[in-house]
C-alpha cells in the first residue's frame, strides 16, 4: 500500500490557512496555490539521488553534486493542477509537462474525461499527478489509470487537501502510489466537497464564480 506523507513545514500550513479563508481574492489565491506547490516540491524531492561530476570554477577543479536518477514529468489534471505547475516547474530541472483534462458530473461526482496529452518518455519518468483537491478521489485514480495506460510506472499523487474518503479510493486503485500532501481534512459533506476545505479549487483559482 502507498504511504501518505503530510507536509507540516510551517511555511506550507501558513499559506494554506490563507488560501482556505473564502475572503482571499482570485490573485492571492493563485500565487499561494504556486508558492504551495513549489514549498512541497522542495519537500517531495529531498530524497532523490545525486552523482558526482567533475567542474572548473573560476577558482580550480572541483567534484560537484548533480541530480542522478530519472527525469521528472509533471502531469497536472484540469483546470485546477495547472495552478500547481509554474512552482514546480520554476524549482525542478529538465520537467516535462502532461495534461489530462477531467471534470466532475455535477451529478454522479464521477469524473468525465475530456483530453489527455502525455510526454512520448514518459514511462522512464518519474512521474508526479496534480491537483489541488483529492475529494472522492475519483479524478486522481482515473487521471492515474491514463498514465499507467501510456506506460507510467514510478507515480506519485500530489495534492493541496486531502478527504479521507479520496485517500481510500485512491490507495485501493493504485496501492503503488504515494500520497503527498499539505493537509488531510475531515470529511466530504453531501455534494462531495471536502470539509473544511477551500470550496472549489478551479473556480477559486480562475474566478469563474
Ligand atoms: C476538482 C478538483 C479535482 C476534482 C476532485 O475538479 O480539481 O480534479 O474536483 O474531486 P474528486 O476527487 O471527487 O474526483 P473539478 O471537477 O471541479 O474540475 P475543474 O478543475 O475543471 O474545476
Ligand atoms: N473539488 C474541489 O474543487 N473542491 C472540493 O472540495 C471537492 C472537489
Amino acid at each position: 500500500m502507498g504511504d501518505v506523507y503530510v507536509f507540516d513545514h510551517p511555511l506550507i500550513q501558513h499559506k494554506l490557512g490563507i488560501l482556505r479563508d473564502k475572503n482571499t481574492s482570485t490573485k492571492d489565491f493563485r500565487e499561494l496555490v504556486k508558492e504551495i506547490s513549489m514549498l512541497m516540491a522542495f519537500e517531495a524531492t529531498h530524497n532523490l539521488p545525486l552523482k558526482d561530476k567533475e567542474i572548473e570554477t573560476p577558482i580550480c577543479k572541483a567534484t560537484v553534486k548533480m541530480l542522478d536518477g530519472e527525469d521528472i514529468a509533471i502531469v497536472p489534471i484540469l483546470r485546477a493542477g495547472l495552478g500547481m505547475v509554474d512552482g514546480i516547474q520554476a524549482l525542478v530541472p529538465n520537467v516535462k509537462v502532461g495534461h489530462i483534462g477531467l471534470y466532475r458530473d455535477p451529478e454522479t461526482h464521477l469524473p468525465v474525461e475530456y483530453y489527455c496529452k502525455l510526454p512520448s518518455d514518459i514511462a522512464s519518468r518519474e512521474v508526479f499527478v496534480l491537483d489541488p483537491m483529492l475529494a472522492t478521489g475519483g479524478s486522481a485514480a482515473a487521471a492515474i489509470d491514463f498514465i499507467k495506460a501510456e506506460g507510467g510506472k514510478k507515480i506519485i499523487f500530489m495534492c493541496l487537501i486531502a478527504a479521507p474518503e479520496g485517500i481510500e479510493v485512491l490507495h485501493k486503485a493504485h496501492p503503488d502510489v504515494d500520497i503527498f500532501i499539505a493537509s488531510k481534512d475531515s470529511h466530504l459533506n453531501e455534494h462531495a466537497y471536502i470539509v473544511p476545505g477551500l470550496g472549489d479549487a478551479g473556480d477559486r483559482l480562475y474566478g469563474t464564480k
